[in-house]
């Protein structure tokens, strides 16, 4: 990837994306939900494409949340399927490409087979160091600080809000800059919400299939307008 030099980047620098409206794109075309998923790897693949060369050093995306087991068992069934496939195609090329993976969720209660490919996607990832991806899969922002909770309890750490940030699941990653859901709905669904604190927000009237790098431009741009004051004074007073 021949990218602009992250560091002279504007930012955002970590960009989390809940990629929503697989199954509305499909409904649309009148095919079955899981074509939409399928398409959505592919909006996922173009966009851990396009992220580098708009600065972006570390993309988190929500790919299963622990809410989604409420789902049929045939739709379950087809999203485990897909990241089976997705690891099985591209896990070479993240290598190569030095994109470190991180899986962000509990392992227990996630089939056993892709608990190991989870495992051995991380591992093999372990020391890359060019783009940072960052799963969501069995995910949920509560049960991450719930985890994080009992952690800090178990090894009788003092609390504060640095050790607490370095328990959840996104601990050893840079801050959340920028959060973005496609496909028109304006909610955060029980994603980062300890890291959502004074993270920008921008809602993408598109659905996550059709995403492209436009898209991510566009949202990132919108990040470069936005004056972050982290309760602060404005930059330029009115
Ligand atoms: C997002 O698309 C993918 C997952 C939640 C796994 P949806 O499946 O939620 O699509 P809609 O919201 O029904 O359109
Ligand atoms: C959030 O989307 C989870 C993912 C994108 C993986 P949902 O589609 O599950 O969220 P709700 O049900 O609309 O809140
Ligand atoms: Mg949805």
């Amino acid at each position: 990837m021949s990218d602009p030099d992250p560091d002279q980047a504007p930012g955002p620098r970590h960009v989390a994306i809940i990629m929503d409206g697989n199954g509305r794109w499909a409904a649309r075309r009148g095919l079955p939900r899981a074509v939409g998923h399928r398409e959505g790897v592919q909006a996922l693949k173009r966009t851990i494409q396009s992220a580098p060369k708009l600065g972006v050093r570390c993309l988190t995306v929500f790919g299963f949340s622990t809410e989604n087991w409420n789902r049929s068992a045939e739709e379950v069934s087809d999203l485990m399927g897909l990241v089976r496939a997705y690891v099985g195609s591209d896990l070479a090329r993240l290598k190569r490409e030095g994109v470190k993976v991180r899986i962000l969720g509990r392992r227990e209660g996630l089939p056993p087979d892709i608990a190991d490919i989870v495992a051995r996607t991380e591992r093999e990832t372990a020391g890359n160091e060019q783009f940072r991806l960052q799963v969501a899969f069995n995910y949920g922002g509560r049960a991450d600080i719930v985890d994080a909770a009992r952690k800090l309890a178990a090894s009788g750490e003092a609390i504060d809000e640095d050790a607490f940030g370095r328990a959840l699941s996104t601990g050893d990653g840079p801050p959340v800059d920028l959060i973005v859901r496609t496909s028109g709905e304006t909610r955060l669904s029980n994603f980062l919400l300890w890291e959502a604190a004074y993270a920008e927000f921008v809602f993408q009237d598109v659905l996550w299939p059709d995403y492209g790098e436009a898209h991510l431009a566009e949202a990132v741009n919108a990040f470069r307008s936005r004056d972050r004051r982290y309760g602060g004074r404005p930059a330029v007073p009115a």
